[in-house]
């Protein structure tokens, strides 16, 4: 392995199909970074089987043995300096990350957020949009500051909201996107494509 790899940790709580198309974008050579981690805050979360099966470091970290969230963060903090990281994608992470975390790896931990923010922050993303009557919701890349979904903003796509969407069905045209998006913008940033300046990214020109 070359010494200057670019490290991903992805931190994981459940289904973990975001974390598939990164690594499948990895295997077919279109990501060159190493997944050096999953960590995830549920044990039976499939995304740990999944990166298992591809070799790839898993750990999870339960919170139930942590006093409070501080000692839990101070945790995933420990186990990432370990390796170090180079930037930490949060890949269906269903805990909010504490000050120490965020500022410990400032600029260097994005999310993947199934609407176009900053419209539908927060949970169930798709049924807001629906209920709303919305008529393009999509997909967002964010760097992550102290806010819910709130960084700011890397890539987006939009996704049509059809007359006979429901929740799944949009759901399912979004997470489509969402699974080209997301390396798209790991990609972006291992090659140092954007400049970031207060909330605005920007893309650079060589
Ligand atoms: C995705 O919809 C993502 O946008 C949101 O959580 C969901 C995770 O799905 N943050 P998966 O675990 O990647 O399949």
């Amino acid at each position: 392995m070359p010494l200057n790899i670019f490290k991903l940790a992805a931190l994981v709580s459940g289904r973990g199909s975001n974390l598939q198309a990164i690594i499948d974008s990895i295997e077919r050579k279109e990501l060159n970074v190493r997944l050096s981690i999953v960590i995830s805050s549920t044990k039976d979360a499939p995304a740990l089987k999944q990166a298992e099966k591809h070799g790839i470091e898993t750990v999870f970290i339960d919170p139930a043995t942590y006093p409070n969230k501080k000692a839990y963060d101070k945790a995933l903090i420990d186990k990432l300096e370990e390796i170090p990281i180079d930037l930490i994608c949060l890949a269906g992470y269903m805990r909010i990350l504490g000050k120490e975390f965020i500022q410990t790896f400032s600029g260097k931990i994005i999310n993947i957020h199934p609407s176009l923010l900053p419209a539908f922050p927060g949970l169930n993303a798709q049924k807001q949009a629906v209920e709303y009557g919305v008529k393009f919701s999509g997909c967002t890349v964010h760097f992550v500051d102290a806010g819910v979904d709130n960084g700011p903003i890397i890539l987006q796509t939009a996704v049509p909201v059809y007359d006979n969407d429901g929740e799944e069905s949009l759901s399912k045209r979004i997470l489509e996107q969402e699974h080209h998006l997301y390396p798209k913008a790991i990609k972006m940033i291992k090659e140092n494509k954007f400049n970031v300046n207060g909330r605005t990214v920007t893309h650079k020109k060589f």
